[in-house]
This record gives structure tokens, C-alpha cells and sequence, in this order.
């Protein structure tokens, strides 16, 4: 697969590597996570190559799923394998992606498509991406092209995942492609993707009237002075923009943010995860409370830990659990809750040591381990008996 990421990835693992040495987090790097293949400190752990083959052991991995209780999947469909040169689509692939559903279908499995999770074709990249002004056209038509494709067999659709975190990542931090740091830039692609969604929607309903669209958005809980400013700008601005354009508010949680004095993350840290991140469950409850306000059913579209070790997982689903019921207890309308993530897999910047899956993944081997936690979590599926 040849896209943006695969490109950028190549070119700049062993700086990364060489920086995960230079500059280890504090405490410097837990033996457990170097003594793993592939460890930080490997180029190798930066490239993606076929993590973690789930394009060609699919079937397998849903009748993982479905023994683990699962009755939903989540997973996106690759825009360059779809569309790899303008116009032109790919039929073999769009093929393969019914295939995927398919299977989800047979194993009870309810499909939730996303359309773009942070990659694009390169003929769009070279053109500047998300900062090119005909790229939300260019999204709605392949938007559409998969609603004719897929809409037959798939009610659940997701426009776009994290715009907002990725317009952050690519130009304001610098730390994801195409790394060109310029606040300007992350306005103009945050306008675009507005733009891209409200067209995607239009053109979905069009095709499929009875599909439901929404868009994954990540809301972080925080707290303290100018909380509202930075909750405002985070998690409200994008899905106030777009609230007339979802038919469901998908949110994906994972921690919170507590400022203190003009200081940003200043959490308590009593439990954090393996890339650092504090296990905080109350601030799901808040942030559901809060996106409550758009009116439209809920789904948690991703909220999980990176814990190679599986020591918090099962408390952590536990407590988030436990703070969703919370919501809805209060009337709030949670219709489905995705753990993020059925399997190991790359992420993102940091590759491959971060260890978010319910089943752990081989990569020497490619085998699939299920995680003590997964069984847990299947418990409270089977309790619940939904
Ligand atoms: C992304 C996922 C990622 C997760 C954990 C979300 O921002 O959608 O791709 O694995 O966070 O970092």
C-alpha cells in the first residue's frame, strides 16, 4: 500500500528511533517494552510494512471478535487502495472490502466503516492534502462511491476520524505527515474538513438514505482555568459546526487534561498508561454528559489503554463501563461502545510498542494472543446480554 503515511514513514524511522534514544520519557524506557519486537528504539518499529496482516487474516480476526462476545467492529476502508490514481477505482479492492463485510455480516458482527483514518492517495497528497481547497470534493465523491459500493450491506458510516487531533498533529506539532508546522495551515485544513464532512454526509444520504453518518470525534475532559477556552476550541467547535450533518455523535475518549495556573496536563498520574496517558474513567462520564447536548445517539467509537503488559485493561474497561452506565442512568442516549482495539497495531507515530489490543500480536510470527483482559471484558458482555 502506497499512501502519504507509507511514504513519510520510510524517510523518517531511524530519526525517530534515534530520537526515542536520545530523549527516553521520564524514568527512561521500561525493560518490558524494550525486551519487545519490535522495541522503540528500532527503526524497524517506525515502518507499518503489514503490521499486523489484517488485510489478509480477516476472517480469522472476526471469529476472534465474535468469540470474544463482540457483536460490532469497527475498521476502515484505504482511500489510495480504493482510489490510487484520481477518478480511476479500483474494483479488485472495492471487492476485497465487501469480502471484509461480509464476513463481519456472517459472524453477527455489525459493521462501522470509516472512510479516512489519517492516510490519503499521494496524487491528493502532492497536491497539498487536507490544505488542497478541491479536497473535501474529492472526499465526498470517493465518500460516495463507497456508499454505493458498500451502503447495500453497511448502515454505519464515519466520515472522517479525528480531524481535529490530526489538523493539530500535521501542523501544529509538526509530528505526523506532512510535519510543516504553520497554525495557518491547521485552520485552513480544519475548514476543509468541515467542508469534506458536510459534503460526504450530503452525498451518502443521497445514495443511501437509510445510512447513518457520523464522524469519530476525540473530546478530552478538562479541568481548571480556561477549560472552557480549551474545551471549546477541542471538542466543541468541530461538532457544533457539523451538528446538522450526523445522524449519531461518535466520540472517542481517553484521558483528561487538567491546567493548572497557565500549565497544561498537570494530572495526578496515579495510574497512567504505557505511552503515559492518565487512566481517568469519571471524565467519559462528563464528556458524554456534554455531548448529550447535540440531541443524537451516542457511540463510544474508540476508548482503550496501551498496556503491553495487560495489568490495568480489565479495570480500565470496567470503570469506563461503569462511568457510561452512569451516563445513561441519567438519560443520556449511549447506544454502542467500541474497546479500541480488537488487536495490536501500528500507532501512528510512536509504531508499533504502544500495545492498545485486546489480543496481543506476534509481530515476529504473526500470532494472535488473547489478552486475559478480552475474556474479562467478555464477561460483562455476557452479563449484560446485549
Ligand atoms: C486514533 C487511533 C489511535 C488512538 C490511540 C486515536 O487518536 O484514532 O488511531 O490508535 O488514538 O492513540
Amino acid at each position: 500500500m502506497l499512501n502519504n503515511w507509507s511514504i513519510w514513514e520510510k524517510t523518517t524511522a531511524s530519526i525517530r528511533a534515534l530520537n526515542a534514544a536520545k530523549h527516553p520519557p521520564t524514568g527512561g524506557w521500561p525493560d518490558f517494552l524494550l525486551q519487545r519486537h519490535p522495541s522503540p528504539l528500532d527503526a524497524e518499529n517506525y515502518i507499518s510494512g503489514r503490521a499486523c496482516d489484517h488485510y489478509r487474516r480477516f476472517e480469522q480476526d472476526f471469529d476472534i471478535a465474535r468469540s470474544l462476545g463482540h457483536n460490532a467492529h469497527r475498521f476502515s476502508v484505504e482511500w489510495s487502495r480504493i482510489e490510487p490514481e484520481e477518478g480511476h477505482f479500483d474494483e479488485e479492492e472495492i471487492e476485497h472490502y465487501r469480502e471484509v463485510i461480509s464476513a463481519l455480516r456472517e459472524r453477527g458482527l455489525e459493521p462501522f466503516m470509516t472512510l479516512w483514518h489519517f492516510t490519503l492517495p499521494l496524487w491528493l497528497d502532492r497536491r497539498g492534502g487536507w490544505m488542497y481547497r478541491k479536497t473535501p470534493y474529492f472526499f465526498a465523491r470517493f465518500a460516495a462511491r463507497a456508499a454505493e459500493a458498500f451502503g447495500g450491506n453497511v448502515i454505519f458510516f464515519i466520515t472522517l476520524n479525528e480531524p481535529e487531533v490530526y489538523a493539530q498533529n500535521a501542523y501544529l506539532r509538526g509530528i505526523w505527515p506532512p510535519a510543516k508546522k504553520n497554525p495557518i495551515s491547521a485552520i485552513w485544513a480544519t475548514r476543509h474538513f468541515i467542508e469534506g464532512h458536510k459534503l460526504a454526509y450530503a452525498r451518502i444520504k443521497e445514495r443511501r438514505p437509510q445510512a447513518q453518518v457520523g464522524i469519530a470525534k476525540n473530546n478530552t475532559f478538562f479541568e481548571g482555568r480556561f477549560a472552557g477556552i480549551f474545551k471549546y476550541l477541542r471538542n466543541d467547535y468541530f461538532l457544533n459546526h457539523i451538528k446538522d450533518t450526523q445522524d449519531f455523535t461518535g466520540i472517542n475518549y481517553y484521558s483528561h487534561n487538567r491546567i493548572r495556573g497557565f500549565r497544561m496536563n498537570q494530572n495526578d498520574n496515579k495510574e497512567v498508561s504505557d505511552v503515559g496517558w492518565e487512566v481517568y474513567p469519571k471524565g467519559l462520564y462528563y464528556v458524554l454528559k456534554d455531548a448529550a447536548k447535540y440531541g443524537k445517539p451516542i457511540y463510544i467509537l474508540e476508548n482503550g489503554i496501551a498496556d503491553a503488559r495487560d495489568a490495568y485493561r480489565a479495570r480500565f474497561i470496567r470503570d469506563h463501563l461503569t462511568e457510561v452506565a452512569n451516563a445513561m442512568a441519567e438519560g443520556v442516549d449511549v447506544r454502542g461502545y467500541f474497546h479500541w482495539s480488537l488487536m495490536d497495531n501500528m500507532e501512528l507515530e510512536k509504531g508499533f510498542w504502544p500495545r492498545f489490543g485486546l489480543v496481543e500480536i506476534d509481530y515476529k510470527t504473526q500470532r494472535r494472543i488473547i489478552r486475559q483482559s478480552a475474556w474479562e471484558y467478555k464477561d460483562i458482555i455476557d452479563k449484560s446480554g446485549k
